[in-house]
C-alpha cells in the first residue's frame, strides 16, 4: 500500500496532473432520472473535450449499459472478483465519446470486501484518477449506510429532485445526512420532470432556503430540465437522448446543465498531490 501510495505521488509531483474530479449522482427518492442525467450529461461533457468515465455504482441493478445502447463483457465487480483482470479490461472505452463501468452484480456492500478487494479497487481508482478528467458516478435508489459512506468520499454531490414534495423532502435528508459528516461536501442540485420552467426553479429555490436556514449552506443549482416524452423513447430505443433526440427541450436543458457543471469545476483546477477522493476512500476502507 505504501509502494502505491508513494507511485502515485510521484506520478502526480512529474506531471502536476490535475486529478479527475469525482462527482456522485444521487436522490433520496428512487427514478427522478439520475442514471439519464449521469449518461448524457457525461456524454456532453465529453462532447466539451473531457475525458469522462462514467462509473455504474448501481451494483446488481445497473442500468448505464442500457442507456448508453453498448454492452462490455465485465463489470467492475468482475475486476473485484478476478485478480486476473487488469482495470482497462472492465472499462468500456469510447461509446459516444466517453468510457463506461458497469456495475455488474455481485457482493455486498461495498464496505464488507475483504481487504484485498477493497486494495484492488483502491488502486483501480489510484489509476483512474490519473486518466480522466471526470469521473461520475451514478449512484443506486435507496441510500443504505454502506453507499451513503461511498458517496463521502466523492468531492461533489450533484442532487436529483422532482417537484414532487416526496422527492424534495428526501433531498433534503440526503444532503442533511452528508453535511453533519462532512460540512465541506459542495453540492449541485438539478430539479428534474418540471412541468414547466417556473415550477422547477421555485423547487431549486425552496430547497436552497431550507439548507441555507437548517445547514447554513448554499447550494449550486445546475439548472432545470423539463418532464419530456422524449426521455422514455430514448430508452426504449436504448440511445442516449442527446444522441437520439438532439432537438428535444431536454437535450437543450442539458446542455446549459453541461456547461454551469463545467464552469463551476473549471474553479477548482488545482493541481494537487493527494486527490481528496483517493484520500477519502483510504480512509473508509483502510482507517488510515
Ligand atoms: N425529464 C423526464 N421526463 C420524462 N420522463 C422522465 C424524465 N426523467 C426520467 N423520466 C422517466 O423516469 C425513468 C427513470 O429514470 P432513471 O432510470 O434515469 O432514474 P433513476 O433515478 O436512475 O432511477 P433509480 O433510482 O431506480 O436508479 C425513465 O426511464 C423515464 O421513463
Ligand atoms: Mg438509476
Amino acid at each position: 500500500m505504501k509502494d502505491q501510495a508513494y507511485n502515485l505521488r510521484q506520478k502526480m509531483l512529474l506531471n502536476s496532473t490535475t486529478p479527475a474530479k469525482t462527482i456522485g449522482i444521487v436522490s433520496g427518492k428512487g427514478g427522478v432520472g439520475k442514471s439519464n442525467i449521469s449518461t448524457n450529461l457525461s456524454i456532453l461533457l465529453g462532447e466539451a473535450g473531457k475525458e469522462v468515465l462514467l462509473f455504474d455504482m448501481d451494483i446488481g441493478m445497473g442500468n448505464i449499459h442500457i442507456l448508453m445502447g453498448s454492452n462490455h463483457r465485465y463489470s467492475i465487480m468482475d475486476y473485484i472478483e478476478d485478480k486476473e483482470l487488469a482495470i482497462e479490461d472492465v472499462i468500456c472505452e469510447n461509446v459516444h465519446g466517453i468510457s463506461y463501468i458497469s456495475a455488474g452484480n455481485g457482493l455486498k456492500s461495498i464496505v464488507e470486501w475483504k481487504e484485498e478487494q477493497k486494495e484492488r479497487f483502491f488502486e483501480a481508482m489510484g489509476h483512474l484518477v490519473l486518466k480522466y478528467d471526470y469521473i461520475i458516478f451514478d449512484m443506486g435508489a435507496g441510500a443504505t449506510k454502506e453507499t451513503l459512506q461511498f458517496l463521502l468520499t466523492m468531492e461533489q454531490i450533484l442532487v436529483v429532485t422532482t417537484p414532487e414534495p416526496t422527492s424534495i423532502t428526501d433531498a433534503y435528508s440526503m444532503m442533511k445526512y452528508i453535511h453533519l459528516r462532512d460540512a465541506e461536501k459542495e453540492f449541485f442540485l438539478v430539479c428534474n420532470r418540471a412541468e414547466n420552467n417556473q415550477e422547477g426553479l421555485l423547487t431549486i429555490s425552496r430547497l436552497q432556503e431550507t439548507v441555507r436556514k437548517f445547514l447554513s449552506k448554499d447550494i449550486i443549482s445546475l439548472g432545470v430540465l423539463p418532464e419530456d416524452q422524449a426521455v422514455r423513447k430514448a430508452v426504449s430505443q436504448q440511445t442516449p437522448l442527446i444522441k437520439s433526440f438532439p432537438r428535444s427541450p431536454i437535450s437543450s436543458s442539458l446542455h446549459s446543465l453541461a456547461n454551469n457543471l463545467l464552469s463551476e469545476t473549471d474553479k477548482l483546477n488545482i493541481p494537487s498531490e493527494k486527490p481528496s477522493f483517493l484520500k477519502n476512500i483510504k480512509h473508509l476502507f483502510f482507517r488510515r
